[in-house]
């Protein structure tokens, strides 16, 4: 029996080639060596405030991007969390095993709070969401970007806890991160990490950005003050054009490195935008496709709810059981 991988994606903005290279496409790279699952968190994203009809267009439109950058449907399972009630059952059952201390010290909660008036629970509650996302189907291998590390972190200490207070239930999860592409910086401000949440028009590539706009970011982003490539003292914005260099050619460090080592920025820049393009624009085109189709993108998420829902049905009750809350027999 193949293991169990599962990840996740906010429906929320647009999505962006730190995304992309981050979780996507190393999704794409090792759905088939696993069980997979692949899932639209739309209960994470109204942790924030959302206008309705754009959540629900979005949550389509993810799916449509997912399919567009090549997860295959019929072998990997999608799924929108909400349509599996199980995920927010599951949560609740592990915020009771959750000491509070453990959930204040997580850099995102600690971040995404900071400037806030007033803090909505879920935000505090969000990495028991996903480390419920992660247990309900014993997944082994949760493909992440660096960012998301902590809280797969937390969702093993939280299994850990659960299965010494209540005997051995789930699986521990382990962190995948791509090669490279791990945690892709802002191109406008290389010391803070590309978001979607970010303001500046030459932050983020987004996956859909035209070519032309794409080029426009990349010749604006920061370098060094030096004209040329210093592979030993190079800044955080030259590392950052190398590392989106290398993860969108598959090309290794070493390799990137030798390729670039003297070049004047003009050229480096040129290859960067050329390999960001070459890599965005079949998505772009299958993605144009696919979004048309909303009765089968609808199909699709409708089979995956009913997919996985053995699955979570089996592990809530094997937790009500541990628990000793009721199962009617
Ligand atoms: P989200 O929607 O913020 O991000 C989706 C994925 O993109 C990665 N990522 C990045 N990778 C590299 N460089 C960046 N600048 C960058 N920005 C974002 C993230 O690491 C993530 O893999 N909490 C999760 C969603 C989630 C989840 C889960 C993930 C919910 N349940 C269960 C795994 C398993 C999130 O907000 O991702």
């Amino acid at each position: 029996m193949k293991a169990r991988v599962l990840s996740g994606i906010q429906p929320t903005g647009h999505l962006h080639i730190g995304n992309y290279l981050g979780a996507l496409r190393n999704w794409v790279k090792i759905q088939h060596d696993f069980e997979s699952i692949f899932c639209i968190v739309d209960l994470h994203a109204i942790t924030v405030h959302q206008d309705p009809a754009a959540l629900r267009e979005q949550i389509l439109q993810l799916a449509g991007l997912f399919i567009a950058a090549g997860i295959d449907p019929k072998s990997s399972t999608m799924i929108v969390q909400s349509s599996v009630a199980q995920h927010a059952e599951l949560a609740w059952m592990l915020t009771c095993v959750t000491p509070l201390g453990w959930l204040e010290r997580m850099t995102q909660y600690k971040a995404k709070t900071e400037a806030a008036e007033t803090i909505g629970d879920g935000l505090l509650q969000y990495p028991v969401l996903m480390a419920a996302d992660i247990l309900l189907y014993q997944a082994k291998v949760v493909p992440v970007g660096e960012d998301q590390r902590q809280h797969i972190e937390l969702a093993r200490d939280i299994a850990q806890r659960f299965n010494s207070l209540y005997g051995d239930t789930f699986t521990m999860p382990e962190t995948r991160l791509p090669i490279a592409g791990a945690r892709v910086m802002g191109l406008d401000d290389p010391t803070k990490k590309m978001s979607k949440s970010a303001t500046g028009s030459g932050h983020a590539i987004g996956l859909l950005d035209p070519p032309n706009e794409i080029k426009k970011k990349i010749n604006r982003a920061t370098t060094d003050s030096n004209p040329a490539v210093d592979i030993e003292t190079m800044g955080h914005g030259v590392a950052n054009l190398l590392n989106i260099y290398q993860a969108f050619t598959d090309a290794t460090s070493e390799q990137v490195r030798n390729e670039f080592a003297g070049q004047r920025y003009g050229d480096v820049k040129k290859k960067v935008i050329e390999a960001v393009v070459a890599g965005v624009e079949p998505i772009q085109k299958r993605y144009a496709e696919i979004t048309a189709d909303r009765t089968y993108l609808n199909g699709v998420l409708k089979d995956g709810a009913e997919r996985v829902r053995p699955i979570a049905e089996s592990t809530t009750r094997l937790v009500r059981e541990r628990m000793g809350l009721y199962n009617l027999s």
